[in-house]
């Protein structure tokens, strides 16, 4: 791996995290492969092998367990040097909050916000002394307002958005690259896992994943903190400015209630 490039990218089992490690593999890149299917993640692997030559390091983690995050983060640190890190893994949930199952909510909390914490500090803490990488967030258009029907992932969005903002001006000086992609509904596995009812979402509210990577990798790439990719997502994004808090969160339960 020592030529080329190392991107690290967690959740490339599937959906926009594979789409990632596809685009990235397809641009030069080497890669590290975070998610808990192994079996997923070899069949990219070799897939990726035969199409661009593409090294790939293939590790199975569940990022909600601290010891298996643990090695991942060590992976970063102290290991080959990565010079992208993609965090993409995250699931969501559906429903009222108090009827879910409470280690459906706290999961989320570990992988979307945890791991995600941890692994941007590993990442960080190496690249900015090197004065070089890239560091891309995958959040949500869900984190610009409260989410009634997915309180928790809504919240952990939030906090994605935010903190990578925050990270993205501390190393404004260093030479590294930081930002937050905030898609709206794509199409993959998300929504079935999260147990979302789409049926009477507009195909106009749908993206592909193809389209939505291009822009982050791209957003990446000019250093922009925060990526909306889409047209009905940049209106999603804005929205909560144009009124009272108040109203934004009945507005958002009133559409949650529609679907
Ligand atoms: N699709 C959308 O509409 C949408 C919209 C906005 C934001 N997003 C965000 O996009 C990201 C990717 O989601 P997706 O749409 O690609 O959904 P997806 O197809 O369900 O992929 C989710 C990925 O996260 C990994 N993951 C989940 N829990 C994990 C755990 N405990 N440890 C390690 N990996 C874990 C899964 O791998 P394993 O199951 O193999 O572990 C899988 O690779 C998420 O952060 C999601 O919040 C999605």
């Amino acid at each position: 791996m020592a030529d080329r490039p190392v991107a690290l990218v967690t959740g490339a089992s599937s959906g926009l995290g594979e789409r990632f490690a596809r685009d990235l593999a397809a641009t030069g890149h080497d890669l590290v492969v975070v998610a808990r299917h192994r079996h997923n993640l070899e069949r990219l692997a070799s897939e990726l092998a035969a199409a661009h030559s593409t090294v790939t390091e293939v590790l199975p983690a569940d990022l909600a367990d601290p010891r298996e995050l643990a090695l991942v983060a060590t992976r970063i640190r102290d290991g080959d040097p990565v010079d992208v890190l993609v965090n993409c893994a995250g699931f969501g949930s559906y429903g009222r909050f108090q009827d879910l199952p409470v280690e459906g909510e706290t999961g989320q909390v570990d992988v979307n916000v945890t791991a995600l914490v941890v692994l941007s500090h590993a990442a960080l803490s190496v690249m900015v002394p090197r004065r070089s990488g890239r560091l891309l967030n995958v959040s949500s258009t869900a984190g610009f307002v409260p989410g009634p029907g997915s309180a928790t992932y809504s919240a952990t969005k939030a906090f994605v958005t935010s903190f990578t903002e925050a990270l993205h001006e501390e190393v404004a000086r260093s030479g590294v690259h930081v930002t937050a992609l905030c898609p709206g509904f794509t199409r993959t596995n998300f929504q079935a896992r999260a147990g979302v009812e789409t049926r009477a979402l507009p195909s106009f509210a749908w993206a592909e994943a193809g389209p939505v990577v291009a822009a982050g990798l791209a957003a990446l790439e000019h250093n922009h903190a925060v990526c909306v990719p889409g047209f009905v997502n940049k209106v999603v994004a804005v929205s909560p400015r144009l009124g009272p808090r108040s109203l934004v969160r009945r507005v958002a339960g009133l559409v949650v209630n529609r679907l």
